[in-house]
């Protein structure tokens, strides 16, 4: 057990249990093949919802910016449930506790779906603890579902001790759900953020790149992949964003870079998002050719929009884009 106070030592505890579940693993499978079944119901629909979802859209993971509605419309409702218990005020407070809790509701609604999405590209601890993180969430959601129903209906006591076992759930939860994060690094940016290199340096020699063919050079310790595409070569990072496959084993979809591991596509030119679930660009590379060699620097990340590849015009073999 890791040392340090009290505190720290019972939510290692705890958070360690839950990853070491392995029994969790067989009906973990056949939720992420039920949530594939029902996406393949949808059809060429399911990738714009799952994208909707995954926060493409948004540049950032959806889940987190979603479960902030719930934690905070719920805290409310416990504080404005606790003034009035010790000092009973006009039906305002009450109307304000329940509006709270409906809110938190809605939200919760969207927390769960965002997080389910989510949830189905994890693997191993992170699967597990995202498994215990929804259920305590779901059960969390049904109990404030059951307080806003009692609070419509007068059942003022009973509604009380549901939602504060509900916030009690939603903590556990939360934990859970930082760890995801932090320790787990489930919906941060994998990609390799160095800076570098920042003068044009050579990495392969042109005539070693095939067309259509995805092809790794390490540049100063830097994974890069380099494509040429339709008279053209860009130079996108190595790792994927997601959860960091070697994008050298990806492939192209039309004027895409697939990830080889869960299928996030991206722009060829910018490296940016274009379908989940990675939500954050591939790094992006300036190339350009010299004396039959292809030369790649960083693309300051201010410049980003502007593309880093480089036109391969027949008997013109050093223009630079
Ligand atoms: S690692 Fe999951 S989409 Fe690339």
């Amino acid at each position: 057990m890791t040392d340090g106070p009290a505190v720290r030592r019972v939510a290692e505890r705890y958070a360690q249990v839950v990853e070491r579940q392995e029994w969790l693993n067989k009906p973990g499978y056949k939720l992420e093949h039920g949530m594939a079944f029902v996406f393949g119901l949808a059809g060429a629909r399911a990738r714009p919802l799952q994208d909707l979802l995954h926060g493409v859209w948004l540049g950032h993971p959806l889940h987190p910016v979603i479960t902030d509605i719930p934690v905070g419309a719920w805290t409310a409702a416990l504080v404005l449930d606790t003034v009035d218990m010790i000092a009973p005020r006009p039906a305002g407070f009450r109307q304000a506790a329940q509006m709270s809790v409906g809110l938190g509701v809605v939200g919760g609604i969207g927390g769960a779906l965002t997080g389910l999405t989510d949830w189905q590209h994890t693997h191993d601890d992170a699967r597990r603890a995202g498994m215990l993180h929804g259920a305590l969430n779901t059960v969390a959601l049904s109990l404030y579902g059951l307080s806003w129903r009692d609070r419509r209906r007068g059942r003022h006591g009973r509604s009380r001790i549901t939602s504060t076992l509900g916030y009690g759930l939603t903590i556990a939860s939360s934990y859970l759900g930082g760890r995801l994060v932090f320790r787990q690094r489930v919906g941060v940016d994998h990609v390799d953020g160095r800076l570098t290199p920042r003068e044009f340096v050579p990495v392969l020699t042109e005539t070693e790149l095939a067309e259509d063919s995805p092809t790794a050079v390490d540049c100063s310790g830097v994974p890069v992949v380099l494509i040429r595409h339709e008279g053209r070569i860009s130079a996108l990072g190595g790792q994927c964003p997601h959860l960091g496959a070697p994008m050298a084993e990806g492939w192209l979809y039309r004027d895409q870079f697939v990830c080889p591991w869960h299928g996030s596509r991206f722009d060829l030119q910018t490296g940016a998002a274009t379908s989940g679930p990675a939500t954050s660009p591939l790094s992006s590379f300036q190339t350009r050719l010299r004396d039959g060699q292809i030369e790649i620097r960083r693309i300051p990340p201010a410049q980003l929009a502007t593309t880093g590849q480089t036109a391969i015009t027949e008997g013109a073999q050093r223009h630079e884009s």
